[in-house]
């Protein structure tokens, strides 16, 4: 049997998805009735049903109470709109904290928290796995044949609130876990380098999760309770899937994802057991640029779905209400996000929720239809947004296909940011985000993908600050230099193995052949000092003193006294390695510095931007048959006026070969294949074999 995929959803909606989460057992049945009409009005396809209804459900152990999800499924199928029906498992009710008092996750200094919130609930806990099970069969039963149902929605963002317990229940899975994946006490100890600070275990009921203590904490045993964590509830996520698959087979599967949003799951083990990969994405409000973030969150979404269509599972319409001053979206903001994702090769775009909730603690979130009704901009926007999505509905499974790679990691991510290392103004977000910032300005398309992935289809890798990385991966980065491809490696790359123990011989000792380097010693910068580079921009944070084997340096640390401790050093060396190149970047480079490195090193590969375009202006083309489709979206404050080939299907008119995208502004063409045949279209995937040299 095919497996079911987002592309059964959108053909049932006959095109992009669009709606939200939809929490009735907020409201009186009165409002339902009218939830139905406004969603007619606004365009709605599909909505996320149940995702907090544990309470309503199961109002008392081995009680279920269906009234309200029949209801509400009828009343929705009967108005023909979809339902991505969830397991209530990530809000336990009270009863059941009650019963199971030692279900509370623990915190790391030992605090058992208390309910009232949600996620309320250690992952390894056996009593929350038999009550969650217990439901998931019921439901599956009893609406797994329902006509509106549409797609699984398994649990609400794994994690969010609860992925780290240190309870005495996780302390037991934790031995489990750690005794499949050494098989002896010997092969932990030597892993975690346990004889430093005669940490060394003759017995595994002597190993503990990394709760708090008198000092630094051993990273080996932090880096793998993190791994543990993301583990146990992938496990909890493969249980409740095993047993809607088995319940309804025929119904496509899918849960949120966090992508750079939450640190402490792996989002790829996740992805990767769902048919259809789904990402919630938040603008972080303090940033100026927040696009960019939500650019880079759509193509690691991407990334997650192996360059297949995904599903934008929530967004916002405007303010969130977590984030300190919730700053509001200004007009026509939601639609160049909303487009945005499209463009990026989102088939659906969802919201969290359809009704801004009248009491409770997100009250203050904004939504779909705000506490005002109709009246207002938001809800104007949404209307206005769900007949333009109807209108864009032919771009449904076509792809987006990046030239760039760009390798992102949460093991790395969880190894760079553990306690004790050289700088703690080392993040990895930061770095993975000026590497992506550097393209995303050069409107070169990439995918996020991780360290162990087929590279070969990529013009150009880059690996920003890539500290954990295996032998294996190592080895798949080095195969792919000496195959002909084109490698740009950021500082502090390559340092540790998967155990976070230093690849010994010089560092970075995963790397420095295939680089031609050796780093002699990693020299942080204090807060405040800069490291002059020749080309007059200056590094903050980080230097490295680089020697050369082989390699060529191409900028160094200016030779006076403002150049730092590496003054005189190579800052970014090349190297050519097999018929490869291998790049290495030996200090956080300046934006400008960084982009003219990518400019020139994509050059090289044959990854070329979308569109040649002023600043400001973003370009992505999916493509497909018989058409590509381009989108513009800009950013600034002036129109911009752009050649193209083809007619506009949203936002602009294209007049005399030229589309106008206003201010603020997107605009959506169709463009004829028959424009382009000799001149390959970027974005299209080659080997690096074929790239010149
Ligand atoms: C997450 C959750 C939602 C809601 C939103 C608010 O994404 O999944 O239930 O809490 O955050 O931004």
């Amino acid at each position: 049997m095919v497996n079911p995929s987002l592309a059964d959803v959108t053909r049932r909606l006959g095109g992009i998805a669009y709606g939200g989460d939809y929490n009735p057992e907020q409201w009186p049945r009165e409002v339902w009735h009218e939830d139905m009409r406004l969603m007619r009005e606004a365009g709605v396809n599909l909505v996320t049903v149940g995702v907090f209804s544990w309470s309503r459900i199961q109002p008392r152990p081995g009680a279920y109470d269906w009234r309200l999800l029949d209801e509400v499924l009828d009343l929705l199928h009967e108005h023909g709109i979809a339902v991505d029906l969830a397991t209530p498992t990530a809000a336990p009710p009270p009863w059941f904290t009650r019963q199971h008092p030692d279900a509370r996750p623990v915190t790391v200094s030992g605090s058992r928290l208390a309910h009232g919130s949600r996620q309320v609930f250690c992952p390894s806990s056996p009593a929350y796995a038999q009550a969650a099970d217990d439901l998931v069969t019921a439901l599956a039963t009893r609406y797994g044949s329902h006509p509106a149902l549409a797609m699984w929605h398994v649990h609400n963002e794994w994690g969010n609130h609860n992925a780290l317990c240190y309870c005495d229940t996780s302390a037991a899975a934790f031995r489990t876990w750690l005794q499949e994946r050494y098989k002896t006490l010997e092969a932990l100890n030597e892993a975690w380098g346990t004889d430093f600070w005669s940490q060394r275990y003759g017995d595994w009921e002597e190993i503990d999760p990394p709760r708090d203590t008198t000092a630094f904490r051993n990273p080996g045993q932090e880096l793998d309770y993190r791994r543990f964590s993301s583990d146990a509830l992938l496990a909890r996520h493969a249980e409740e899937s095993a047993i809607l698959r088995r319940l309804a087979p025929q119904v496509p599967l899918t849960t949120n994802v966090m992508g750079t949003l939450e640190k402490k799951i792996d989002g790829y083990a996740f992805a990767a057991t769902c048919d259809v990969v789904s990402v919630d994405h938040y603008l972080p409000a303090a940033d100026p640029d927040a696009h960019i973030d939500l650019a880079l969150n759509a193509d690691l979404a991407r990334g997650m779905a192996a360059g297949r269509p995904w599903l934008l599972m929530e967004h916002s319409t405007s303010a969130v209400n977590w984030q300190g001053v919730n700053v509001a979206k200004r007009p026509g903001e939601t639609r160049r996000n909303s487009l945005t994702h499209l463009a990026r090769g989102a088939d659906g775009l969802m919201f969290f929720q359809w009704r801004q909730s009248r009491a409770g603690a997100e009250k203050w979130h904004s939504a779909m239809l705000p506490h005002a009704g109709t009246d207002g901009r938001v809800w104007k926007e949404v209307k206005a947004l769900g007949s333009e999505l109807a209108a864009l509905r032919e771009v449904t499974g076509t792809r987006v296909r990046g030239d760039v790679a760009i390798l992102f990691d949460w093991h790395g991510w969880w190894a760079l940011e553990l306690a004790a290392r050289p700088s703690d103004t080392l993040s990895y977000l930061d770095a993975v985000r000026d590497w992506y910032e550097a393209l995303w300005r050069l409107n070169i398309t990439c995918d996020l993908v991780p360290p162990g992935a087929d590279l070969s289809g990529y013009r150009a890798v880059l690996a920003p600050s890539l500290y954990l990385l295996s032998d294996g991966d190592a080895e798949n980065l080095t195969r792919y230099v000496d195959q002909g491809g084109h490698l740009a490696v950021g500082c502090f790359s390559g340092v540790v193995d998967e155990y976070d123990r230093v690849h010994l011989g010089g560092y970075p000792g995963a790397l420095r052949d295939v680089l031609g380097l050796v780093v002699d010693e990693y020299l942080p910068l204090r807060s405040g000092e800069a490291a002059r580079l020749e080309d007059g921009s200056y590094a903050r944070h980080w230097a490295e003193r680089v020697e050369p084997r082989g390699c060529t340096p191409e900028l160094r640390f200016a030779d006076t006294p403002d150049g730092g401790p590496a003054r005189g050093g190579p800052a970014v060396t090349r190297h050519t390695y097999g018929r490869g190149t291998a790049w290495y970047a030996a200090c956080r480079l300046p934006m400008n510095t960084l982009g003219k490195l990518l400019r020139t090193l994509c050059a090289e590969a044959g990854a070329t931007p979308v569109v040649d375009a002023p600043p400001g202006l973003e370009a992505v083309r999916r493509s497909g048959e018989p058409h590509d489709y381009l989108f513009l979206i800009n950013h600034t404050e002036e129109a911009i006026r752009l050649p193209v080939t083809g007619v506009a299907l949203a936002g602009a008119h294209v007049t005399d070969g030229q589309a106008a995208v206003p201010p603020g502004g997107v605009v959506v063409i169709r463009e004829e294949l028959a424009s382009t045949p000799a001149d390959p279209r970027p974005g299209t995937r080659h080997s690096p074999q074929g790239a010149s040299t």
